[in-house]
């Protein structure tokens, strides 16, 4: 349903993706992996037109773009099927966790306040914050600020989900509760893109894996193949580096 075609992006006169393909069917949570600096956050921001690529083609449910043409009416009816979650959650500080989910769905969508409310109110049960709907983000944890934040994401409907480290900025004791979210909506049958450090969460929920070094996509493959048979001599060094106990963690998990 999604397919990206030799995307190419520089930035400050350095390019720092090289020409990157993904394909992505319906259904399917592809995790992308690699050490930081790889290019993993500007490959998730171009492919929603948060950075303007230098050259690359997406298709998506059939519809293609010029992603360095792409005009600003493309790139919203593209937005339309997607959602992205932010490392940092992006939440409106002067809005309750309601209002931070129905904003878009008011403005961008042009509900009205009681259908928006209603869809909104559904999307926070989703995440397990029913109880939270007029709470403010300071009044909620990293954990459930996320929740949110993801509640927004499900509330407009989207063919795929977006998420950039949903648990990188969260304490240790609050990644569970955002990562159970995540698998839920994986085994509810959301499409998503999940760029994470969470290996054994990867291993776990994804059903396919890109790997990026140094800007390009390395390698993409089938998680089980990924995890279980890492031929690339990249990946297997990459595996090996990190922390060798939650790699450990990690087998028997699926
Ligand atoms: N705004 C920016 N200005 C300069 N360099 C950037 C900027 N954003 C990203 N980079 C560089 O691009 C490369 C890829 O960054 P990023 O996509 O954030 O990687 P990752 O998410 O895999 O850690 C890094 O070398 C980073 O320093
Ligand atoms: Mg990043």
């Amino acid at each position: 349903m999604l397919e990206l075609r030799n995307l190419h992006k520089s930035i400050g006169g350095t390019e720092i993706l090289h020409g990157v393909d993904l394909t992505l069917q319906k259904g399917e949570v592809l995790a992308v992996i690699g050490p930081s600096g790889s290019g993993k956050t500007t490959l998730l921001r171009c492919l929603n037109f948060l950075e303007r690529a230098d050259s690359g083609n997406v298709t998506l449910l059939g519809q293609s773009l010029d992603m360095a043409a792409a005009s600003r009416k493309d790139i919203a009816s593209y937005r339309r099927h997607t959602a992205f979650v932010f490392q940092n959650f992006n939440l409106f500080a002067n809005k309750t966790a309601l209002q931070n989910v129905t904003e878009g769905l008011i403005v961008a969508r042009g509900m009205t306040k009681s259908e928006a409310e209603h869809i909104g109110r559904e999307a926070l049960q989703r995440v397990g914050l029913a109880d939270k709907a007029d709470a403010y983000p300071v009044q909620l944890s990293g954990g459930q600020q996320q929740r949110v934040a993801i509640a927004r994401a499900i509330a407009s409907e989207p063919d795929v989900i977006l998420l950039d480290e949903p648990t990188s900025a969260l304490d240790p004791e609050l990644i569970s509760e955002v990562l159970a979210v995540i698998k839920q909506l994986a085994d509810d049958g959301m499409t998503m893109i999940i760029v994470t450090h969470e290996i054994r969460f990867a291993r776990h929920v994804a059903t396919n894996v890109l790997f990026m070094d140094g800007g390009r996509a390395l390698v993409h493959t089938s998680a089980k193949e990924f995890f279980e048979n890492p031929t690339h001599e990249r990946v297997q060094s990459f595996l090996q580096s990190l922390d060798e106990q939650s790699y450990e963690n990690t087998k028997g998990s699926n």
